[in-house]
């Protein structure tokens, strides 16, 4: 009796660890416990017992494949966001983690979680995806919209990489949030020249970065990572990332775009923004160069 007893025990405790194996971890940052993160599971009790607040916004960090919680997109978008306002920012870690719709179902229940269990809406809530990460991203607000019958407000999708049909199959699209923004760096490198959101920038041509060595190769990790490094400015009150509407990726360039009054990062549903941007940038901060065009006019 005592002997099954035990074995059921280990039975249901293997099974826990083989789900929790297949499940990424979180990671939660508030301006508070910055230098001390908290490791969260996905249920309410987890939550209840963190320093997680559900008045403040939320911002969800998705890494390039396989990423862990150490990956330099995290560190950026936890510095960018914690500089700027009161929020909880969530790192998800992709270690060990190689199914694509384990990743959606999980993240997807997290938000469907945060707002069927905390009262958080929907607009307090933000995606932000470098690399394939953009494209989880964009799975996470296909399950949202299913799960709850509304969109997500907002997906900013960093140097989405190119159609990539071993690891994914669901690519983001303009229909996976109310706003989809996307920052090119590396486009034919790392990353791809598609439009895919409402609003695609495309800094100093979108595809090699000032200050990066393109003897490497085109598929520069320099300016893939590029489009990291330009969050923090714009996030930041000193957002001057003043951009040109241009009609195609095909003529990029200040003399085939048109200046507007649009800085990269600022549009969002409420603007009328959309289609395809290009702006130049330094090659180190601060990487804005305002309306440095006007000298040309
Ligand atoms: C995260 O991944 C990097 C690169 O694969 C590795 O060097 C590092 O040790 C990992 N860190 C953790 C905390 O697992
Ligand atoms: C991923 O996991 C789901 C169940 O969670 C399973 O149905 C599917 O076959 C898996 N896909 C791969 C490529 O292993």
């Amino acid at each position: 009796m005592q002997k099954r007893v035990f074995l059921i025990i280990v039975v249901v405790s293997l099974c826990s660890a083989i789900a929790a194996a297949n499940e990424p971890k979180y990671i939660l940052y508030t301006q508070r416990i910055r230098d001390s993160p908290q490791t969260i599971e996905p249920e309410a009790e987890s939550l209840v017992r963190s320093s997680f607040y559900a008045l403040d916004p939320i911002i969800v960090s998705i890494p390039r494949w396989l990423g862990n919680s150490s990956t330099v997109e995290h560190s950026t978008v936890v510095a960018a966001k914690l500089d700027q306002e009161t929020c909880n920012v969530i790192t998800v870690d992709l270690e060990g983690i190689t199914n694509e719709s384990d990743i959606i179902e999980s993240v997807g229940n997290l938000i469907v979680l945060f707002n069927r269990q905390f009262d958080v809406s929907l607009e307090q809530l933000s995606l932000v995806g470098f690399a394939e990460g953009a494209h989880l991203a964009g799975g996470v607000g296909e399950k949202v919209k299913t799960d709850l019958g509304q969109q997500l407000t907002k997906i900013t999708a960093l140097d989405p990489t190119a159609e990539n049909g071993e690891l994914l199959q669901h690519k983001l699209s303009a229909q996976d949030a109310e706003f989809v923004e996307v920052i090119h760096t590396n486009s034919g490198g790392a990353g791809t020249w598609e439009e895919l959101g409402h609003v695609d920038y495309y800094p100093n041509g979108g595809d090699s970065q000032p200050g990066c060595d393109i003897t490497t190769g085109i598929a520069n990790a320099c300016s893939h990572e590029r489009a990291l490094h330009l969050l923090n400015e714009m996030w930041s009150p000193s957002n001057d990332f003043v951009s040109a509407r241009c009609g195609s990726v095909l003529t990029l360039s200040a003399e085939n775009c048109r200046w507007s009054s649009l800085r990269m990062g600022e549009a969002d549903v409420s603007t009328s923004a959309s289609g395809i941007y290009f702006l130049e940038t330094h090659s180190s901060t601060p990487y804005s160069r305002g309306a440095y065009y006007i000298g040309f006019l």
